[in-house]
């Protein structure tokens, strides 16, 4: 675990410091030049219908004593190394999907699960330990430095040795509470600017924000909502990307308007500049606060710490949330807040007892460090044009199937089917091929895997999706 200093340290450590063997270095960014898709993986060499008596009484136990909300493949994984998995019968599969673009840095990592597990587990918020304002302060000073959250790109902390500030953070546990605590700031900041009704709470077609109430509430998906209705009161659904009427969707009475800047769950489609600018626009005329959810994202699945930072100033947030990669697995969640909302929430107005704990914010700490090394960043942008040069093939090579444009940025990518039944069958015979991918919404097939990602787990991932494509191609 790597102390960081004064601020000047920090900066030389993002800056100038070599990197760690966080990022595998690849030989050449030149795409693969095939004339044909590859057939290679025709067979399915995974599937999972002879297993030992071991797995089998793991499954079984599984099935009589978890909740049954999960439908899930008949084998069980047991350990991991980097872009790879093993299940119990000793099948290797490539984790193209990285627990839902959660393992950042890939699995079993060195150096991920901290020596402070050895020093000082669990303090709750009743006393200060001092790993989350360390975090915190990564968090702010990266978001300063690359852009974000209202902060164009390079301003950097204020004087070296102070402490960064300018923005605030809370940490919870997971995406949907960092959401629950957004979604209620919100709430606090809309009553002071505009009375008691100012409640009203925008979202998107197609949002994924999580599946405790209140996050449920803004997630638009009738499967997910109808059985738990009534959910809360006063929400209004608006379209991604559609200008037009935003001034009767956006109103008085709003005071949290919120969305991915790329949908993930909801199949992989990016909000544009101009949208986010018009909508940043309107919740300043009604003093609604903006949300950018980057739980799926953010942290430089883009190549930035935030997807938003590729856009100027006039497009950010008041509020961002993140999670999944932030401790590689380990749970935790955030919001990072401005300075001009923060000071609504004072002592007692919010709170947990397991978040921003020793532990989890020093494995956040490394993992966000790592991150966001220079060179680290760099790697990953190259093996994002690798990735984004092999699939732009996959259209040329199969029209009838798929959609003409390859969806989102960086590593958070996803194929558009014509057919609403393909995307599940082309995750199920990827997987029978060894290779995890997902869905996401109704027609797409979602790739979000490590960040470390190197070009021989593209290439054996879009073989094997070549592979598959192929086989539909021909019935
Ligand atoms: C964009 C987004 N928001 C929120 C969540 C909920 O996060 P969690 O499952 O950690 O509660 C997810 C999870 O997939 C997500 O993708």
């Amino acid at each position: 675990m790597k102390h960081l200093g004064s601020i000047s340290a920090l900066r030389y450590h993002l800056r100038a410091r070599p990197t760690r063997v966080a990022f595998r270095v690849f030989s050449s960014s030149t795409v693969n030049s095939a004339a044909e898709p590859s057939t290679r993986y025709k067979a399915a060499t995974h599937v999972a219908s002879s297993s030992s008596p071991a797995t089998t009484s793991i499954l079984v136990r599984s099935q009589a004593n978890l909740l049954g909300v999960y439908a899930r493949p008949d084998f069980v994984l047991s350990h991991g190394k980097g872009s790879y998995v093993w299940d119990t019968e000793g099948r290797k599969y490539l984790d193209f999907s990285a627990g839902i673009a959660v393992n950042a840095l890939g699995h079993a990592d060195e150096g991920v699960l901290a020596e402070q597990a050895g020093k000082l587990l669990h303090t709750s918020n009743v006393y200060h330990n001092e790993w989350a304002g360390r975090l915190a302060e990564l968090l702010i000073t990266l978001t300063r430095m690359e852009g974000g959250l209202g902060f164009a790109t390079g301003t950097g902390p204020v004087s070296t040795g102070a402490v960064t500030g300018g923005a605030k953070v809370f940490f919870s546990n997971s995406g949907t509470e960092a959401n629950e605590g957004a979604l209620k700031i919100a709430r606090k900041v809309g009553k002071e600017r505009g009375g008691s009704d100012k409640t009203g709470i925008v979202c998107f077609e197609g949002a994924f924000h999580g599946r405790s109430m209140g996050s449920l509430s803004v997630t638009t998906n009738p499967k997910y909502q109808a059985p738990f209705a009534p959910l809360l009161p006063g929400v209004a659904v608006g379209r991604l990307n559609e200008l037009e009427g935003l001034g009767e969707l956006v109103r008085e009475d709003t005071c949290a308007v919120i969305v991915e800047p790329i949908q993930g769950e909801g199949g992989i489609n990016a909000a544009s500049e101009e949208w986010l600018r018009a909508l940043r626009k309107r919740c300043d005329e009604v003093g609604a606060v903006l949300i950018f959810d980057e739980i799926q994202c953010g942290l430089y699945r883009t190549g930035t710490i935030w997807a938003h930072s590729a856009f100027p100033a006039d497009c950010h947030p008041d509020i961002v949330t993140m999670a999944k990669p932030l401790a590689n697995g380990y749970p935790v969640g955030a919001v990072l807040l401005r300075d001009s909302i923060a000071d609504t929430m004072t002592p007692g107005t919010h709170g947990t007892t397991f978040g921003g704990s020793p532990v989890a914010c020093a494995v956040g700490h490394h993992v966000l460090s790592r991150l966001s090394a220079r060179e680290s960043v760099a790697q990953m942008n190259e093996i994002c044009g690798y990735l984004r040069e092999r699939l732009e093939q996959l259209p040329k090579w199969y029209p009838s199937i798929l959609q003409t444009n390859i969806r989102g940025r960086g590593l958070i990518r996803g194929l558009g089917f014509k057919d609403v039944e393909k995307p599940g069958r082309v995750v199920g015979m990827a997987r029978e091929r060894g290779v995890f991918v997902l869905t996401a919404g109704k027609d797409a097939v979602r790739l979000v895997p490590s960040l470390n990602v190197g070009k021989p787990e593209v290439d054996l991932a879009v073989d094997v999706l070549e592979s598959v494509l192929h086989i539909i191609s021909q019935e």
